[in-house]
């Protein structure tokens, strides 16, 4: 809980003493309520204060989070069944960060988080085409006929995917490494796409989203993005940092 003034003041549009001015002067309400005496708290999570009758928010400090996800994990910020979640592995970011799409419980790898929703939305939506790398072993070793077929898009219950990028890493018995780079992020679709031409996955890990890598990032930890980098994704989606 916080002082009324001190919230104005951190939302960024006046100072304390200019605040205290304003609530004096009867223009600021909380959960409309008008409020003109000194002393009142606010709980920014959930009171709602406006100040002539415009909704008035702190601003959060930005924060894009680069976690190495492992095997085990939900990407959820709470699971009913009490499993574990990327939220455990983020709780020492010190700001709530959401997850930016979703990789599989048993999905390991890269996976952006950040309190940033419009860079999470168009991250994660096709129109935007940003790339996503995964490396799957899979069972068998899959033909050039195959691997031609997975880039020119398979047929999935939701309809034809879009075209991929797809590298035989290693073939081999009983299982093969295939490299595939997307730009769609439909549920499970590595999986459902190996799934479709016969190869089912037997582990799947994302290795990139645009220019970002895992490099240097062991599993489990996350680092913050450089400002370079921030804005190396922003340019992808078309935002100005
Ligand atoms: N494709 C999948 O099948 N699973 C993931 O977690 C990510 C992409």
């Amino acid at each position: 809980m916080i002082r009324l003034q001190k919230f104005i003041a951190m939302s960024g549009i006046a100072s304390r003493r200019a605040g205290e001015q304003m609530i004096r002067d009867g223009r600021v309400t909380v959960n409309g309520q008008t409020v003109t005496k000194m002393g009142v708290t606010v709980d920014p999570a959930v009171d709602k204060v406006e100040v002539d009758n415009r909704p008035v928010r702190i601003v959060a400090k930005k924060e894009y989070i680069l976690l190495y996800k492992p095997v085990g994990y939900v990407t959820t910020l709470h699971d009913p069944y009490g499993r574990q979640t990327v939220k455990e592995l983020v709780n020492d970011v010190g700001t709530r960060v959401f997850p930016v799409g979703r990789l599989d419980l048993d999905t390991s790898g890269l996976l952006l988080m950040t309190n940033d929703g419009q860079l999470a939305n168009r991250l994660t939506h096709p129109s935007y085409g940003v790339e996503k790398e995964y490396v799957a072993r899979v069972h068998d070793v899959p033909t050039n006929e195959t691997l031609t077929l997975l880039e020119k898009g398979v047929k999935l219950d939701d309809g034809m995917t879009a075209p991929a990028k797809v590298r035989l890493v290693r073939g081999g018995q009983p299982t093969s490494t295939l490299a595939l780079i997307i730009k769609e992020g439909r549920n499970r679709q590595v999986r459902r796409m190996l799934e479709a031409v016969n190869h089912p996955v037997v582990s799947l890990k994302r290795v990139r989203v645009g220019s970002l890598t895992l490099t240097g990032v062991p599993s489990g930890t996350w680092r913050r993005l450089r400002t370079a980098e921030v804005k190396g994704l922003m340019r992808e989606v078309g935002m100005e940092y």
